[in-house]
């Protein structure tokens, strides 16, 4: 149960944090996995990481902060291995002050980053995959896409949710094409993006009180809803967004 033979799956952010977790995991399940990330050399590290292992990978380097550059990805990902099984749309950014200090740039960078391209990338894969007749789009969320939220990210808090709605409207535009649309949405994980968040002391705290099980979440468990949510065992989950939070959106 669970494999992913044969499969090719573009994971987007992945030369690090929850996208290189996830793309292990594809690999380890037998896919074949294309890396991409905005530093060439850091795709390429983590192409030979996976090579190495023997597993199969390949990549592009990509800046999805702009949508073109990402609807270009997909397309020459489909033409060069004639399909797009799974695309994880994992890349993303936050970016925290307080909302009187919040710039139109900042907002729009996010937003760019955590919605826009993420809806040009879905809607450049739909087209291949409504072609064979099968897919796998996974959208990379978070608990505050939810009922959740904090003060200094609005621009995050907002973009999150928007990558939920958007799940739901792949999902039933999708489904009679025999693709699924579905979003994970991680609680706390120690991430390159949370180091800072990690470090203070305070806001450390928060979380292990506020988890139920007490702890901050590690990439693999992210990972593993991912391999779940693209593989033949989750044909009938459409439109979901799976919770990975240690409870955390229960408790609060
Ligand atoms: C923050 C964090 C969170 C986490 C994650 C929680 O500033 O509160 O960046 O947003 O990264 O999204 O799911």
């Amino acid at each position: 149960m669970f494999r992913l033979d044969d499969k090719v799956a573009l994971v987007t952010g992945s030369t690090r944090g929850l996208g290189w977790a996830i793309a292990q995991a594809f690999a380890a399940q037998g896919a074949h996995v294309i890396i991409s990330g905005r530093a060439r050399d850091d795709v390429d590290r983590r192409v030979d990481e996976l090579t190495a292992g023997g597993f199969r990978a390949s990549g592009r380097a990509a800046d999805l902060a702009d949508p073109v550059a990402g609807i270009a990805l997909v397309d020459t990902v489909a033409i060069e291995h004639d399909r797009l099984d799974i695309i994880v749309n994992n890349a993303g950014i936050n970016h925290r002050a307080p909302l009187g200090e919040f710039d139109d740039e900042a907002w729009r960078r996010v937003v760019q980053v955590n919605l826009d391209t993420p809806f040009a990338l879905a809607r450049a894969a739909s087209v291949h995959m409504v072609r064979q007749g099968s897919g796998r789009i996974i959208t990379t969320a978070s608990v505050m896409g939810t009922a959740v939220a904090r003060p200094t990210i609005p621009a995050y808090v907002t973009s999150k949710a928007g990558m939920m709605g958007l799940t739901r409207a792949l999902a039933v535009e999708l489904g009679p094409h025999g693709v699924t649309a579905n979003a994970i949405g991680p609680g706390y994980v120690a991430t390159e993006m949370n180091t800072a968040l990690v470090e203070d002391p305070e806001f450390n705290q928060m979380v292990t009180d506020k988890t139920p099980v007490g702890r901050w979440g590690t990439p693999e468990e992210i990972a593993g809803a991912a391999v779940y949510l693209a593989s033949d065992e989750a044909s009938y989950v459409n439109g979901q967004t799976l919770l990975v939070d240690g409870g955390m959106t229960t408790a609060l």
